[in-house]
């Protein structure tokens, strides 16, 4: 079963514990956070208090999505915010494996995501020291895009490269999923689902979160 991780991003932001109650009644697995910072993609949404208070509103693993530059700076303060899985953009590290170090030394699990454009290959050499590929089917900065039909070719080469060096890497998919497309998603390999309008601009979000989860 896939685990699935809805993001707050689609959420409504006027009734942010009514969402967080939602998903904390569904079947979700992770609550997908996104940060964005206007400098690393175009688009500014929330931060930090803002995790700080969502943090008390679920005991569900927080999944946090820097889309930040220098996330260096933050890594402490996000942990202090209450992160369970915290990503960092490839792009955005100078010292990638530095940053997974410090990650995990804080006790969080370490994700690293990949812009569509970014090879999968640059992964081959630290990939048994990350705990989360996050492949980015869009573009970053703004939920409701399209999938980019290109990542599922990139699912299949990594999931390969996880198997070959046995890491115990999960692959999770960021961007336009549906319920159309998660099965095909599933099938090259995919472990994580993030869905964010797909669940929140869904008439029954319970019910497709429960959709996905069976798939
Ligand atoms: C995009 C974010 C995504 C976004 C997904 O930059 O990282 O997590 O919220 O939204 P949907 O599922 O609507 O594409
Ligand atoms: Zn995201």
């Amino acid at each position: 079963m896939p685990i699935i991780a809805p993001s707050l991003l689609s959420a409504n932001f006027l009734h942010l514990a009514a969402d967080c109650q939602l998903l904390n009644e569904s079947q979700a697995d992770w609550f997908h956070l996104d940060v964005m910072d206007g400098q690393f993609v175009p688009n500014i949404s929330f931060g930090l208090p803002i995790i700080s208070q969502i943090r008390t509103a679920t005991t569900k693993v927080c999944d946090v999505h820097l889309m930040i530059a220098q996330p260096e700076h933050y890594i402490q303060a996000f942990k202090d915010a209450g992160a369970d899985v915290l990503t960092v953009h490839i792009e955005a590290c100078h010292h990638l494996h530095r940053q997974i170090q410090q990650i995990k030394h804080l006790g969080m699990k370490a994700g690293v995501a990949l812009n569509p454009h970014t090879s999968v290959q640059l992964l081959n050499d630290i990939i048994k020291d990350i705990d989360v590929v996050c492949l980015m089917s869009v573009n970053p900065g703004f939920g409701g895009q399209h999938f980019i039909p290109q990542t599922l070719e990139k699912i299949t080469t990594l999931k390969q490269m996880i198997q070959h060096k046995q890491s115990q890497c999960l692959i999770e998919i960021d961007g336009g999923v549906t319920l159309e497309n998660a099965p095909s998603i599933l099938k090259a390999g995919a472990d994580i689902l993030v869905a964010g309008n797909t669940v929140f601009k869904s008439a029954d979000p319970k019910a497709t979160i429960a959709a996905l989860k069976a798939l």
